[in-house]
């Protein structure tokens, strides 16, 4: 009965871990919540259209402006005090609660909603109708599938283990 209860809470373990929200998706709740009242990726709004964006600055420039574009602008950052001038100084407001890897996930989302302007065919590609959609691959989610191998391997430790319990019952 024990036995059959460890089981029943693993399962309920993976189906969790398998439910956990994609990077893209943090990054589009973020963009929503704070970014959506002045920016919008394909399009000008009170701040400039962000798609593309990871091609114009490095990520490490994003993440520094994103907390805290005015620190930038007096620090001197010409790229910043352009862009300041350009959009008649309005004051980017600070995000400095905003962790490195959630600015990421919001360039993750504005990657994914940027449009190419090569598009062929409506089915072209699975990303292009669903734009929220990123395969899995192998070298970028390496940490999804180490931790589903984990899961495996203490599935079948929990298995090796309940087997020697029986064995050890029924001998005792
Ligand atoms: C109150 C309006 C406002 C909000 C909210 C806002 N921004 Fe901005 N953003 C601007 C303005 C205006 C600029 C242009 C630069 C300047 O004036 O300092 C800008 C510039 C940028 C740039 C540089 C873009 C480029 O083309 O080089 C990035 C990146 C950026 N914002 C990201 C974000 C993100 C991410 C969020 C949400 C976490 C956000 N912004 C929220 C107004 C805003």
């Amino acid at each position: 009965m024990k036995i059959k209860f460890i089981f029943f809470n693993l399962l309920l373990l993976v189906a969790f871990s398998a439910i956990a929200a994609p990077p893209v998706e943090e990054g589009k709740t973020i963009f929503s919540a704070r970014c959506a009242a002045c920016h919008n990726v394909n399009k000008i709004l009170t701040g400039p259209a962000l798609a593309g964006v990871n091609e114009r600055h490095s990520i490490d420039w994003i993440i520094s402006f994103v907390k805290s574009s005015q620190t930038m602008v007096k620090s001197g950052d010409k790229e910043a005090i352009a862009l300041f001038e350009k959009f008649n100084k309005i004051q980017m407001p600070d995000h400095q609660d905003l962790t490195p890897d959630n600015i990421k996930n919001v360039v993750e989302y504005i990657k994914s909603e940027a449009k190419t302007g090569e598009e062929k065919a409506p089915f072209a590609k699975p990303s292009k109708l669903r734009p929220n959609y990123t395969p899995l691959s192998l070298t970028k989610d390496a940490s999804l599938f180490i931790g589903y191998l984990g899961v495996v391997a203490l599935l079948i430790m929990v298995l090796l283990f309940a087997v020697q319990l029986k064995q050890y019952e029924r001998n005792s």
